[in-house]
């Protein structure tokens, strides 16, 4: 007779078995540089909220407002009746911001991917995309019916071969999409470069630019802004609000074609609910703090300088990381998983990235940086990095 649940125990025991389980941590505050996780006070290094817009004093007057006026859910999905005038604000906001003619926003980033590279794309045409690429990129491709090919990361010789490549097959449509900030490695993509090598042949390009915004750019605008590009050059900017914006949702910036185009075509956008009217008063104020106070964008870009000075001064290795996202890179991932469990002992709250995540001589500890650490805590941080890594001879 057929169990028909038994696979669930035995799979999930059988990742127990190779530690390739995620144990869960409980945050009892807000996210913080430093905030309570399972009963301790530890200093948080792995946290997307970048610029501490999480616990601003307007986001959450905003949100409460908000709550009071439209109360705590929308409704509906936009398209019935969950579009409300704090949706189409933000969108509004938000375009003028990224100098786009208009913006669109998805419940989350993971949807943004998902909902709209399958529409943008058929059958008869072709994706081009970055390997290292996040896994909601690769979802959206999956679920695309255009073929696809992988270029070699950042690699603009491989990008040019795969472009003449697909001239030769006449393709209708061509997509090129790539990470603005690598999430596991913290390096830039060289967007200009990739705009130049796509308008060659006709290419539409999209970037996902979920850990560039709110870090690169003018005010924190992002990575088309840190290249000096417009919308003509990267058609789609994707971006979430679930890192520096401390809010939450996916949005796509780029032409009123492209928008339009979106909304009536993305399945994930027309069959999920917007987004409780608070998170989009949240967001809006989200914005206006980053048009009116530069000085969080610039304690981030103070701290990861700091940060990433001195722990290559002690000869860690950081690979290729460009932005707030620092990666300490230790080969196998038994020593990463230590680095990082004798720093959680230590009061240091970093996650160990190991295969599939990464190649797996590759694994490492990812350090994302804070605006508010103070600079007694990053020495304190450092330290102890020092320490625990002579003790596993790292360094
Ligand atoms: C590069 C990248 N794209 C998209 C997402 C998904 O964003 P969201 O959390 O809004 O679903 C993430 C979040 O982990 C990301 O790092």
């Amino acid at each position: 007779m057929r169990d028909p649940t038994g696979f669930l125990g035995k799979e999930y025991q059988e990742l127990v078995d190779k530690a390739l389980d995620w144990r869960l941590k409980q945050l009892q505050g807000a996210s913080e540089p430093v905030t309570k996780v399972d009963g301790r006070d530890v200093l948080v290094l792995c946290a997307n909220n970048y610029l501490g817009l999480a616990t601003h004093p307007k986001l959450k007057q905003a949100a409460s407002e908000a709550i009071e006026k439209y109360g705590v859910g929308s409704g509906a999905v936009r398209a019935i009746s969950g579009n409300m005038d704090v949706h189409v604000e933000l969108e509004e906001r938000l375009a003028k911001f990224k100098g786009a003619e208009a913006s669109l926003t998805y419940p989350t980033g993971f949807m943004a991917n998902s909902g709209l590279i399958p529409q943008l794309v058929g059958k008869e045409d072709l994706i081009i995309s970055d390997e290292l690429n996040h896994g909601s990129i690769i979802d959206g491709v999956r679920l695309s019916r255009a073929e696809r090919t992988v270029y070699s990361h950042n690699d603009m010789e491989n990008l040019a071969e795969k472009l003449e490549e697909a001239e030769k097959k006449g393709y209708r449509r061509i997509l090129i999409i790539t990470d603005g900030v690598f999430s596991m490695d913290g390096d830039i993509a060289p967007l200009d470069q990739v705009a130049k090598h796509g308008s060659k042949h006709g290419a539409m390009i999209y970037v996902d630019d979920a850990h560039g915004e709110g870090v690169l750019g003018k005010k924190g605008r992002g990575v088309v802004s840190h290249f000096d590009l417009t919308h003509h050059d990267v058609h789609v900017e994707m971006g979430t609000f679930s890192k520096a914006y401390g809010t939450i949702g996916g949005h796509i910036s780029g032409s009123d074609s492209l928008v339009k185009f979106a909304y009536n075509k993305s399945r994930t956008w027309l069959l999920s609910s917007s987004h409780p009217p608070a998170v989009a008063a949240a967001t809006i104020a989200a914005i206006d703090v980053l048009e009116n106070e530069p000085q969080h964008v610039e304690n981030l870009w103070k701290n990861t300088n700091y940060f990433k000075k001195a722990v290559e001064d002690l000869g860690f290795n950081t690979g290729n990381s460009q932005t707030p996202i620092i990666p300490i890179i230790v080969g196998e991932s038994h020593k990463a998983k230590a680095l990082a469990d004798r720093l959680y002992e230590d009061g240091v709250f970093v996650v160990p990235i190991v295969f599939p995540m990464v190649a797996r001589e590759l694994s490492r500890i990812r350090a994302q940086m804070h605006a508010k650490l103070t600079t007694e805590q990053l020495d304190s941080v450092i330290g102890k990095i020092e320490k625990i890594g002579r003790d596993l001879e790292i360094i």
